[in-house]
């Protein structure tokens, strides 16, 4: 353990997030309907000697796609060959990694919505019959080839499932769908990682973490490293207490509910600006200064999680409980009509 904790001092962020993630899916916390059948799949696959079915995941960042597709591949006893969807720019880079796997091998492609459609075409075989098509020659002599590959199980993740074309997506056999944490369930994650990282902390202190991560995990992992570093250097025995995991989370300006400056300035827009909406996500992100990509993925899941905003057909609108939230007083505009507005489907 402290041969670990001294090589830890020197590891990146990245480094120190690969080192927390857990590489059993009896370690995977939460989650428990997606272990429960992939665990099935699993066993499954492995007692027929098959490759398992090709997986989609997809949910917010941070909640563990990438830690499941490793997971996946351990369980299954295979290799793992990782890459991305825009890392892939041609057919043949794709055409070249398939050719690389063995048999029932997982790849796993990251944001697998950013795939061309030329490379897209590529995968259709290849997950359908384990083979890829392509043409030989030129004009009247030009002939189909077809060559064999070894079966495999593709692992897709997702941010965006909406984004990912039809076809594409019907030849995954299992899609999953992965939701945010419970409190309890992230106090058990932090507890696991402050175990790794020699840390002790206070059982009030770990679920005051737990409370402000956003049901996400990769932020729990962040907020536990950084209020770690502020006992090092703020308590003589780097015990993480309550009043000191407090002290800590001010002063990176997160509030009990885990917003931050970006979610505030966010909901102060829209409530000040905006009239609390409805109003486009695209209005709203340029009054902001952000990404309407990084508003839809990072902001949003976790502010319609608190039942902060809603997205409806005319555009965002700020709840009640925001208002409250904020310290801002409740417009009478904002009754029974405004909150009966059907709000759109999340994906
Ligand atoms: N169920 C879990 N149990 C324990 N730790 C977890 C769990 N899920 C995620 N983590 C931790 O959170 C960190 C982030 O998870 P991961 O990288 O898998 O998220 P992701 O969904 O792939 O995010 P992104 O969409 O940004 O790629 C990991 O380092 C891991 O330690
Ligand atoms: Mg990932």
């Amino acid at each position: 353990m402290n041969d670990y904790i001294k090589s830890t001092k020197n590891l990146s962020e990245a480094e120190i997030e690969n080192s927390l993630r857990p590489v059993r899916l009896a370690d995977y916390v939460g989650q428990d309907k997606i272990k429960e059948s992939l665990k099935i799949y699993i066993d499954a696959s492995k007692k027929r000697g098959e490759a398992l079915d090709h997986v989609l995941l997809y949910g917010p960042p941070g909640l563990g796609k990438t830690t499941l597709s490793h997971i996946i591949a351990s369980e299954l006893g295979v290799q793992l060959k990782i890459t991305s969807g825009p890392a892939i720019e041609h057919a043949a880079d794709l055409a070249s990694i398939l050719t690389t796997l063995q048999k029932n091998d997982v790849l796993f492609i990251d944001e697998i919505h950013r795939l061309s459609r030329s490379v897209e075409e590529v995968l259709y075989p290849a997950m359908e019959d384990y083979a890829l098509d392509f043409i030989v020659g030129k004009g009247p002599s030009a002939r189909n080839m077809r060559l064999k590959l070894q079966p495999f199980t593709l692992v897709g993740a997702t941010t965006k499932a909406g984004n990912i074309a039809g076809p594409l997506r019907d030849r995954f056999g299992i899609i999953l769908r992965l939701e945010m944490y419970t409190d309890e369930e992230l106090a058990s994650i932090i507890n696991r990682s402050a175990g790794l990282l020699d840390v002790k902390v206070e059982k009030d202190a770990v679920l005051e973490i737990a409370k402000r991560s956003r049901g996400t995990p990769r932020i729990a992992n962040r907020l536990l490293k950084r209020v770690r570093d502020y006992a090092e250097v703020k308590s003589e025995n780097g015990v993480v207490t309550l009043s000191l995991a407090r002290e800590a989370l001010r002063l990176m300006d997160i509030d009990e509910k885990g917003l931050d400056y970006l979610d505030r300035k966010l909901l102060l827009s829209l409530i000040e600006k905006f009239r609390g909406g409805p109003v486009g996500v695209e209005t709203l992100a340029t009054s902001i200064g952000e990404e309407v990509a990084t508003i839809e993925d990072v902001y949003e899941p976790y502010l319609i999680r608190l039942g902060f905003i809603a997205r409806t057909p005319r555009g965002r609108i700020a709840l009640d409980k925001a208002y409250k939230h904020l310290g801002i007083k409740v417009p009478s505009f904002l009754g029974a009509e405004q909150l009966k507005i059907e709000t759109e489907e999340e994906e």
